[in-house]
């Protein structure tokens, strides 16, 4: 841990950073209810705050970002807010071949894509298409993403090749699964923040979390800043990882 001169202060050691950060972005509506406002303007506020972060993260040479931005489980959620989210997840998208792009961002969507419409559908191959040869950080935006779901399509993807006869089950490793998920060829994320308070995964990236050092904060998500975010990286740098060895 490395301390400013005058303030003592704790701050970022950069030859130590997260190579990729999970985020569970929580509190839109209760960020909201405190100003009585609809929960709509939360996650107005939500994706504005999203931004800022993505591009203090890129700016920093962190290489990977994941958000939940929707999950599989949100559909349940009053028909208005699900259309809200649906339109505001557009407009981000379409909104960011004009800004995350040109700061050489590279945009992917992780889940299902089948249940979503066909115009989100086709706005995400889009600005797929347009990011990918970016060389900054990979932004996956988890939209219909359930990690259940991503699990049980890699099993079923295993098990039609075992039935195919193209692997035997010996030939089934963790690799082999990895390969098969949403995030295939990706790190997995070192640490994961959710904000808002909330002390659970809800269903994200339940494999690759396996290792990664959790940081959990009362801020709600629109009013999680750039040095909350510091705060994050300065915590994560503080911890002795040993994955399951003495260190
Ligand atoms: C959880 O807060 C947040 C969501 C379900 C949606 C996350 C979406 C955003 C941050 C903005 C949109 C993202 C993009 C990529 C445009 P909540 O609504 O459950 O809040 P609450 O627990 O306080 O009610």
């Amino acid at each position: 841990m490395l301390f400013g001169k005058r303030k003592r202060e704790a701050v970022i050691d950069y030859e130590n950073l997260p190579q990729h950060i999970g985020v569970i972005m929580d509190g839109n509506g209760r960020w909201a209810k405190k100003r009585g406002l609809p929960r709509s303007a939360g996650h107005k506020a939500g994706a504005d705050s999203l931004k800022k972060i993505v591009t203090a993260c890129n700016n920093m040479g962190i290489k990977y970002i994941t958000v939940y931005a929707f999950s599989t489980e949100n559909w349940s959620r009053p028909k208005e807010e699900v259309d809200y989210l649906m339109n505001l997840l557009l407009g981000y998208l379409r909104d960011a071949e004009n800004t995350l792009a040109g700061e050489n961002v590279v945009i992917r969507t992780i889940g299902s894509r089948t249940e979503l419409s066909e115009e989100i559908q086709q706005q995400i191959i889009k600005t797929e298409e347009f990011t990918k040869n970016n060389t900054g950080i990979v932004m996956n935006i988890a939209l219909n993403y359930g990690a259940r779901e991503e699990l049980t399509s890699a099993m079923r993807s295993l098990a039609e090749d075992a039935a195919a006869g193209r692997i035997t089950p010996e030939q089934v490793t963790p690799e082999q699964i990895s390969a098969r998920l949403y995030t295939a060829g990706q790190p997995d994320p070192d640490l994961l923040i959710r904000t808002s308070g909330e002390i659970r995964l809800s269903n994200f990236m339940l494999w690759q979390l396996a290792y990664s050092e959790m940081y959990f904060t009362d801020r709600l998500w629109p009013d999680f800043s750039v040095k909350d975010r510091e705060a994050a990286i300065i915590e994560y740098q503080r911890r002795n990882r040993r994955f399951g060895g003495v260190g």
